[in-house]
């Protein structure tokens, strides 16, 4: 069975129990601040959980793309290491939000694996959560065992600990006991020799975890405790690339037909055949992973970058980098070859890694390419590290320096080291390590309360596409105190007129005003999951007073001006560039507004102008303001707008219209184009491969350009005595100056030409050697330059020439080379000899020397000196 096949009954059995079928949320997540990437398939659905949201369908199934890399469930460092975990992987889940619970679950799990799939019962373990009696003395989860008992024999039923059967999606939110089902794929004699029950959730490589049934039940709180939610749901999470393993009867997630196409591309890439050496199969694993979480990831609008989740990714295309430079000898890049393989394998269940598979493949290479530079330099440093090392040892701060500065990393530091015959100080490593982590901790570390509630069950609304100001309640508030920020308090209200940071378009600021006047100012607004949070330097004593909330005005009609302004440069890039254009990520201010977009080279500045009179000429048009707020996606669509990658919409979205601009947006507007008044691009450039930034303003930020340019302009006329034209002013003023210089240069020429003569003429010949010291007029190039000319026509010379600059004393001294070795003289010798009557010290070779000095007094005496050298 093909893992098309797989992936396509998994989710029509499940069609068939009533569920609807609904798309992979994306992999990177951008409204959840609890959580970087989505690591199961429920993530998009735990407001459903907490009973934050009502879900339209009770009965919800999927195939999720899942990304373990950070936090609670990080398995990177496992993989390519063994056979079955993965960094990116496919969830297959099916799910009830408050309809049926274990039951249900239990059965059709047990009928899809052995009717449907045909999997042999007798290779199946189920496991139960035993119960715990730490802090939150739960029970054992008798009910599912009774269900289960009812199924399979009850050697085959497995207790399970708070570790392996309480899943909880991370520090805080929806958890449940849970029951997972694990296969044993070992041959016949293996599984005569050892029991497979014994090897449940042992790492053992063929008995392995398949399916988890979570039973949520509990919502973890910020204090650890644990809460009931208000109703029983069902969340199940299966590898897909593990049933595909079962399935296809082979003994590796990496011998299904999901990764067999990448490896055979990157053995004919690297001419390493898969199977023959551990080091390169793990290799080989690594990269075959990576690519998918790398590529995955860009498809979702996130490049790699140097914060954030930008940075994993970073990290996880570098890990397999690294492991391709050491094992498979890989020095150019090579990884963004296989993104067309993985196109071809994955773009029919996932669309999105073909339509964007050229600007992938141009993102990895770039980072291939960059990251393999460091790597060499790194190699090169490390190099002179081990030439500088006296007891065999590297220092571990060294080997941190080369790590953080460089990017270097350190099991490379330590494979080297070994080969060579060094060891690394690695307890040192580890400290400075840590130390650093515990500096970026300390500096990032956000610590939040628990919510406190003041009104149950409140539907909040938001009111600020109408309005900018409102009366409120508050629903429920927390403190919060981070290092950066201090302490803040975090506000939710029942309705409000603030926008929240959303859709590259910065969070409203504003203020509360109590009934008394009192006044509490909102220093942002931010989204999380589906509430506008409110960020407040201080909380009003009486919380339960109704407040007025009022909309910075200026802030607001200025951002929207630059949204706006965003929109018509989308359209006029794509008219004028072409349609190639994609938006990659847009930061909406109120002082300006940055637009990074797919496109493969520089846009000139023809092009540009273009783009410039394309929206201001919509914003002449007065275009007026048109808005769906609540039409089918599809019909939107059809109507043409602009949708982004990465972003996750519902069944009814919100249409934003300019004239012929039509994007799917939920940002704030101005009512006519005329409002943004002029727009003017400050800036055009590269931010990645194949991706362009253009930053621009609007309104008020143009005119305060046009003032402080008029102004500029003004303050140049008055310099140059008020001329009519001041550009030809300019113009005729930088031809003078070129004439000048060239007559200043011809100068200086003849002069040197004279001093050169004057200086020949009085050499003085003593012993075979042309002698002179005398102190010239020269800077220290010219004497050099005066030295080795005079030194080209003469092989017997000594010449100590010096000069006073700027109250500073130098000493320049040239021995021809013949004297050099005839005499037994050298010049570096020389000048630091010379050097004390000024006071300095320097060097050189043997030939030419300087010295520097601050004491031009000692320069007579210097001069004097000299000639005692060769007589
Ligand atoms: N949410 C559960 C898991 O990820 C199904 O294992």
């Amino acid at each position: 069975m093909t893992s098309q096949e797989v992936r396509a009954q998994f989710l029509d059995f499940f069609k068939g129990k009533k569920h609807k079928i609904v798309p992979s949320a994306p992999m990177v997540i951008k409204d959840d601040p609890t959580l970087m990437f989505t690591n199961a398939g429920m993530n998009q659905f735990k407001e459903f959980f907490l009973g934050n949201s009502v879900p339209k369908s009770k009965r919800v199934s999927d195939t999720q793309k899942c990304l373990r890399v950070s936090g609670k469930h990080n398995d990177l460092e496992e993989v390519g290491k063994d056979t079955y975990h993965h960094t990116m992987f496919e969830m297959l889940g099916n799910w009830s939000f408050g309809d049926y619970f274990k039951k249900e679950a239990i059965q059709w799990a047990w009928e899809l694996l052995t009717e449907v799939y045909g999997i042999d019962k007798k290779s199946l373990y189920v496991s139960v959560f035993e119960g715990s009696d730490d802090g939150d003395n739960l029970e054992m989860d008798i009910e599912a065992y009774d269900l289960w008992k009812a199924i399979v024999p009850e050697d085959r039923i497995i207790m399970g600990n708070k570790k392996d059967n309480f899943w909880e999606m991370g520090d805080q939110g929806p958890c449940g006991p849970c029951s997972e089902i694990h296969v044993d794929i070992r041959s016949k004699e293996e599984k005569a020799k050892i029991s497979g029950a014994s090897l449940v959730n042992q790492d053992h490589p063929q008995v392995v975890e398949i399916w988890n049934l979570v039973f949520m039940q509990y919502n973890r709180k910020a204090n650890g405790k644990l809460e009931n939610l208000p109703e029983k749901h069902v969340d199940t999470g299966m590898g897909f690339e593990r049933l595909c393993m079962v399935l296809q009867g082979v003994k590796s997630n990496y011998d299904t037909d999901v990764f067999t196409p990448l490896i055979r591309e990157i053995e004919a890439i690297t001419g390493h055949k898969y199977g023959k050496n551990k080091e390169m199969d793990i290799a080989i694993r690594v990269v075959a992973d990576h690519v998918r979480a790398v590529a995955f990831s860009i498809a979702d609008g996130q490049l790699p970058s140097n914060t954030g989740a930008g940075y994993v990714i970073r990290r996880i295309l570098r890990r397999a980098i690294r492991y391709g430079f050491t094992f498979l000898d890989t020095n150019k890049p090579f990884i963004y070859r296989l993104v067309k393989v993985l196109s071809h394998t994955m773009g029919k269940a996932f669309p999105e890694l073909r339509e964007q598979y050229q600007l992938i493949e141009n993102v990895i290479k770039e980072e291939e390419n960059s990251f393999l530079g460091t790597l060499e330099q790194g190699l090169v440093l490390l190099d002179s590290v081990i030439k500088s090392s006296k007891d065999k040892t590297i220092d571990g701060k060294k080997a941190f320096e080369l790590y953080d500065t460089f990017g270097f990393p350190i099991d490379l530091t330590s494979l080297i080291l070994e080969e060579r015959g060094y060891k690394l100080d690695a307890e040192g490593f580890e400290k400075a390590l840590k130390a650093q982590k515990d500096r970026s901790r300390a500096a990032s570390e956000v610590s939040k309360d628990d919510w406190t509630v003041l009104i149950e069950d409140a539907v909040q609304e938001f009111v600020g596409y109408d309005s900018l100001e409102a009366d409120v309640k508050l629903v429920k508030y927390r403190k919060i105190q981070s290092k950066k920020e201090g302490e803040q308090f975090q506000l939710v209200f029942n309705l409000t007129p603030f926008y929240a940071e959303g859709g590259g378009q910065v969070g409203d600021k504003g203020y509360l005003e109590a009934p008394n006047g009192d006044v509490f100012y909102i220093v942002d607004t931010k989204r999380e999951n589906n509430e506008t949070v409110h960020f407040c330097q201080s909380l009003p004593k009486n919380t339960f007073q109704t407040f007025k909330a009022t909309v910075d005005k200026k802030q607001r009609s200025r951002t929207e001006s630059n949204h706006t302004a965003t929109h018509l440069l989308h359209q006029a890039l794509r008219e004028i560039l072409g349609t190639h254009v994609e938006q990659k990520g847009s930061a909406v201010h109120s002082k300006y507004l940055r637009f990074d977009f797919s496109h493969f080279s520089k846009v000139t500045p023809e092009k540009l102008r273009a783009v410039e009179n394309f929206v201001n000429a919509r914003i002449e048009g007065q275009l007026p303001f048109e808005e769906n707020r609540n039409i089918p996606l599809k019909e939107a669509m059809e109507q043409g707008a602009m949708a982004l990658f990465g972003e996750k919409y519902g069944d009814t979205v919100r249409t934003v219209k300019f004239g012929r601009s039509i994007e799917l947006c939920g940002g704030t507007h101005v009512k006519n184009t005329a409002d943004i008044w002029h727009f003017k691009i400050v800036s055009e450039g590269a931010v990645a491969a194949g991706i362009r930034r253009i930053e621009a303003i609007t309104s008020d930020a143009v005119k305060e350009f046009y003032h402080k340019n008029n102004r500029m302009l003004f303050e140049i006329k008055d310099l140059m005595n008020n001329p009519q034209d001041p550009v030809k002013a300019v113009t005729s003023l930088q031809e003078e100056n070129a004439l000048l210089k060239k007559q200043m240069e011809q100068l200086l020429k003849d002069k040197a030409k004279g001093l050169k003569r004057e200086l020949i003429s009085e050499l003085e010949e003593i012993d075979g050697v042309q002698f002179l010291s005398k102190k010239v007029d020269l800077d220290a190039a010219g004497i050099k330059d005066m030295a080795f000319e005079i030194g080209g026509q003469f092989s017997n010379l000594f010449l100590l020439l010096a000069a006073e600059n700027d109250g500073k004393a130098l000493l320049s001294c040239y021995i021809s080379k013949e004297i050099v070795a005839e005499k037994s003289l050298n010049a570096g010798t020389i000048v630091r000899e010379l050097g004390k009557y000024i006071q300095g010290g320097g060097g050189g070779q043997p030939f030419f020397a300087t010295a520097g000095g601050k004491n031009p007094e000692g320069i007579q005496d210097a001069l004097n000196k000299a000639k005692e050298y060769i007589s």
